[in-house]
């Protein structure tokens, strides 16, 4: 039986008694509104530990507007049907004042790896990130956190904290689950009018031929240009980033050498898509 949870000294509780027990305790952090790319997380953590905790909570210290807070969706209901047939043991909805107490006055900042791509684009959305990670991982005391690798930033962003703060759980990154198109699952796709979505069914494709193109060798520089004009011409608004970077520090890259990734932030008809994709060295 899956346990509804909104008091931090509840999930403490829970935790403990399974310790106590022997039992592996794995957490997926979310902030509700779940979709496929959310269960596959859930799946690969009940395939490894014997209790899943879900994390439901949409973090206010991470976002940038108050606009972009208030549309976040909401669908506290349909998430719980969604997690019926997976059975987890616990999903955890904390109250904001479980996770922010009256006086909360501090901040988790990791440094570097949050100056580049969305960090650069949304000043303290990872300040955000870094806190509430951090509080999950003491508050569930999980052995082990499932990632998707569609918010690669903040994986490597988590990764980072984990290690600096010594905090002793091990952070499991899942691969980007997409769409019949290609387009990266997300809770904000849905804001997409029919429109919208036409047009962000082209993107996977864009970072599809421009990873062909540079696992034959070609530098970046050039074929971002290209790619940049394509984009435009599918209709596709501003581009913040398209960037290859290396998988472990994200250095920015001119060649497919080591294991780089292509990241890219577009703007289609008022809400901002994020992807990225593996690019095998050349
Ligand atoms: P949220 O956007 O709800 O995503 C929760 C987790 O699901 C993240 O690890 C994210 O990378 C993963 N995810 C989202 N779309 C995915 C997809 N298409 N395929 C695979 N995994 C996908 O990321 C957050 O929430 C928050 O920042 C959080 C970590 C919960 C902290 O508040």
């Amino acid at each position: 039986t899956t346990t509804l949870i909104r008091k931090l000294a509840e999930m403490r509780e829970l935790s403990r008694g399974w310790k106590a027990a022997g039992e592996s305790i794995a957490v997926v952090p979310t902030m509700g509104a779940l979709h496929a790319g959310h269960l596959s997380l859930v799946q690969a953590a009940k395939a490894a530990c014997d209790r899943v905790i879900v994390w439901i909570f949409v973090n206010p210290k991470q976002f940038n507007s108050p606009e972009d807070l208030a549309n976040y969706p909401r669908t506290e209901h349909q998430d719980a049907e969604k997690l019926a047939p997976h059975a987890v043991d616990a999903v955890y909805v904390p109250d904001v004042d479980q996770v922010y107490p009256p006086g909360f006055a501090t901040t988790v900042s990791v440094t570097g790896l949050t100056d580049v791509l969305c960090g650069s684009h949304r000043p303290g959305h990872f300040d955000g990130v870094a806190t509430v990670v951090s509080k999950i991982f003491l508050q569930t005391g999980a052995d082990r956190a499932y990632f998707g690798e569609k918010d690669f930033q903040q994986l490597q962003v988590v990764r980072r904290m984990a290690r600096d703060l010594d905090i002793p759980i091990e952070v499991v990154a899942c691969p980007t689950v997409r769409e019949a198109s290609g387009l990266a699952m997300s809770s904000r796709n849905q804001r997409l009018s029919p429109a919208g979505q036409a047009v962000a069914a082209g993107l996977y494709a864009v970072l599809r031929d421009l990873a062909e193109e540079l696992e034959q060798g070609s530098s970046f520089h050039p074929l971002e240009a290209r790619a940049r004009a394509r984009l435009a011409a599918e209709g596709f608004g501003e581009v913040e980033y398209l960037d290859l970077r290396s998988e472990d520090g994200l250095q920015a890259l001119d060649h497919a050498a080591v294991p780089a990734r292509l990241f890219v932030a577009v703007w289609v008809d008022g809400v901002r898509l994020i992807d990225n994709i593996p690019v095998a060295a050349a």
